[in-house]
């Protein structure tokens, strides 16, 4: 089996972070979300892959390159605009051949892999398998209606949902999707789904099988999704240390320490990850917290956060908490007078006080 990855599409629902870079490379516990889905492809066994890229192309090769750290081969081809998922795989089909393809959508987040899915796949029989998950909200979603273990209608972000099963970003198909995809029209966001394109295998009499996911599953398309999903992944961190930690320091529980970190007066309680050089003065570091290489945590108090790379928290009075900050992004204290907010923010920043 190949796979397919896309990773295209502009990451509105994540700006400012999205501005500056691809939503598939924000990081989940100091690792681009990207980068799990790779692996959980090649964990299942797929070592053909091919990347749909968009306008962040660049930024995806030089982060996955050519696949072989990963041990998987990778090939990109470019969609010009985000025209649809049918769209993207229509683009692919050149790359794909015939044999059947497992399609991952770049920030989905599958804590347990995909190795379960590619299994349930019998492709003697199977023309399409669609990965479901009991959702809270099934009108975010494309929606599916099974019945005995086949999926007899797809909708995509139906106003009324016919059922709680949200389409899980992960499917796989025989090459008849590509003609499905020729057949169908742009919904009305003017995308051409690939909602529509399996409502079409079914309609020709094709056989759609569902699957449920068995494990932790995310669309890491907001901040709080990544907060979510970084949780998930700092519970099952092994504790480790090769940064250097001062006497009057107290690390507990499970937590991460990079090579060249510095902790220096401080309290971290884990599950946390200190990345590569960060230091971390006079502070407390919280549960499910991830600081990212190269951060500074000095004179402040951080939880259930994600720092990227290089970012900075100074001289706070208060406690961060459920905060997502981007690279190099700044927060500092009151030190000067008159004591009084400073901010310089980039457009659709978000700031509570
Ligand atoms: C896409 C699919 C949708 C699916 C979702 C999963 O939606 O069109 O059917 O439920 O991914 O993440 P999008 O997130 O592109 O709006």
């Amino acid at each position: 089996m190949r796979g397919l990855i896309l990773a295209g599409g502009h990451g509105t629902r994540l700006r400012p972070l999205t501005h500056t870079s691809a939503k598939q490379l924000i990081p989940i516990a100091n690792r681009p979300v990207l980068f799990f889905g790779i692996e959980a492809l090649r964990d299942a066994g797929i070592r053909q892959i091919v990347i749909v890229v968009g306008h962040t192309k660049s930024e995806i090769v030089s982060a996955v390159g050519d696949g072989s750290r990963f041990g998987v081969h990778v090939e990109y081809v470019e969609q010009d605009a985000p025209r649809g998922l049918a769209h993207a795989v229509l683009t692919a089909e050149p790359l794909l051949g015939r044999e059947p393809f497992m399609m991952y959508l770049g920030d989905n987040f599958l804590l347990d892999g995909v190795s379960d899915v590619v299994r349930r796949f019998d492709p003697a029989r199977d023309d399409a398998l669609v990965l479901l998950a009991h959702v809270q909200r099934p009108e975010e979603f494309g929606v599916a209606r099974v019945e005995g273990g086949l999926v007899r209608a797809v909708v995509e972000k139906p106003a009324r949902p016919p059922s709680n099963l949200g389409i899980v970003g992960v499917y796989v198909f025989q090459s008849a999707i590509f003609d499905a995809c020729r057949a169908i029209r742009p919904s009305p966001r003017g995308e051409l789904e690939i909602t529509d394109a399996i409502q079409h295998l079914i309609d020709s009499g094709r056989r759609v099988v569902a699957a449920t996911v068995g494990g932790y599953w995310k669309d890491t398309g907001r901040p709080e999704d990544l907060l979510d999903a970084n949780r998930m992944v700092l519970d099952r961190l092994e504790p480790s240390q090769a940064g250097d930690v001062d006497t009057a320091s107290r690390v507990e529980f499970r937590v991460v320490i990079g090579k060249g970190a510095r902790v220096r007066n401080s309290v971290i309680r884990g599950p946390a990850l200190i990345g590569e050089g960060a230091v971390i003065e006079d502070a407390y570091v919280g549960p499910f917290t991830t600081i990212g290489d190269g951060c500074v945590v000095r004179g402040s108090e951080v939880e259930n956060s994600i720092l990227l790379a290089e970012a900075q928290l100074v001289g706070l009075e208060e406690r961060v908490i459920d905060s997502l900050l981007g690279r190099a992004a700044v927060v500092h204290g009151r030190a000067h007078k008159p004591r009084a907010l400073r901010f310089v923010l980039g457009d659709r920043s978000a700031v509570g006080l």
